[in-house]
């Protein structure tokens, strides 16, 4: 379980200062959420955790973004290892254009996992030993099973594995993104607006992944609805105008809140 621990991060995108000194501890296995307006700095706090901000040119970034007491701004930080550990799950779901199966397979093929260490993986989210087939691609057959149940979407497609992802509905392809990105074995998921594109009913079984998920993983999930952040948050982070007012857990800030501006925007003065 990574710990993940931010300390007076800054961000700029050129002259313009997004994030101001932000400091704060992310609680491990739990769910996060980090609440805020629209444009108060959100997304650009969970895409520095795992450095998908680099995808911009003129981005700034001072302060430390330390997970496991690294500091991944470091340059010698390994990147790559670092995306696998923080997997991510953005606004929309993007499925590779090939079949549902090849959607879970594709993350273990291109890390090159052997086929012992891929039954390693499927005993260890079972909970058992489990009796392999020895027929080609058992294993994969076995482990695509296990984390596509595991996302809660194994009914749904047992029949038509080798159909394309493209075919699902929305609600059903973002938890296909959910399952791939746990398949390769991330240990914290970062999500932001995971469910904006849902209709109630799939938003629910994302929410309700999470809530089975932080058994085993850290949690960090970007929310402007504010119900939903009450249902799942133990921890929540708020954001207003790039400065972070208050962390704390999720009754304490949405119940008894310490800062005025805190409280305006948990009750919906200002939104
Ligand atoms: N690539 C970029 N270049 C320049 N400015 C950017 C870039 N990305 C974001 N910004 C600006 O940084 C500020 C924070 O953006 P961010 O996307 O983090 O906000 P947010 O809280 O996620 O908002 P929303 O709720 O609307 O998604 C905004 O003013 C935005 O316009
Ligand atoms: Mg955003």
């Amino acid at each position: 379980m990574p710990h993940i621990s931010l300390k007076n991060l800054s961000i700029a995108y050129g002259h313009h200062r997004v994030l101001q000194d932000v400091t704060v501890n992310i609680p491990d296995k739990q769910i996060t959420v980090i609440i805020g307006p629209s444009g108060c700095g959100k997304t650009t706090l969970l895409k520095s955790l795992n450095r998908l901000l680099d995808l911009n040119e003129d981005v700034k970034v001072t302060g430390d973004v330390l997970i496991d007491g690294v500091n991944t701004y470091d340059g010698n930080a390994d990147i790559l290892a670092l995306r696998k550990k923080m997997g991510f799950l953005s606004q929309r779901p993007y499925p590779l254009p090939m079949s549902i199966y090849e959607n879970i397979a594709f993350g273990p093929k291109v890390h090159r996992m052997s086929k012992d260490r891929i039954v390693q993986q499927i005993n260890d989210l079972e909970g058992r030993m489990v009796q392999v087939p020895s027929k080609k691609n058992g294993q994969m057959d076995i482990l695509v099973e296990s984390y596509l149940r595991l996302a809660g979407l194994w009914e749904e497609v047992k029949d038509r594995l080798h159909t394309p992802a493209s075919r699902l509905s929305i609600g059903q392809q973002q938890r296909l993104a959910l399952a791939r990105a746990l398949a390769v074995e991330p240990e914290a998921i970062l999500a932001d607006e995971p469910t904006s594109a849902l209709d109630p009913l799939s938003a629910q079984l994302i929410e309700k992944q999470f809530k089975f998920l932080k058994k085993n993983y850290t949690i960090v999930v970007v929310t402007h609805i504010l119900r939903q952040a009450r249902r799942i948050a133990d921890y929540v982070i708020f954001l207003y105008l790039g400065e972070l007012v208050e962390h704390g857990p999720a009754e304490k800030v949405f119940d008894n809140p310490s800062d005025e501006r805190t409280r305006a925007y948990v009750s919906g003065e200002i939104s």
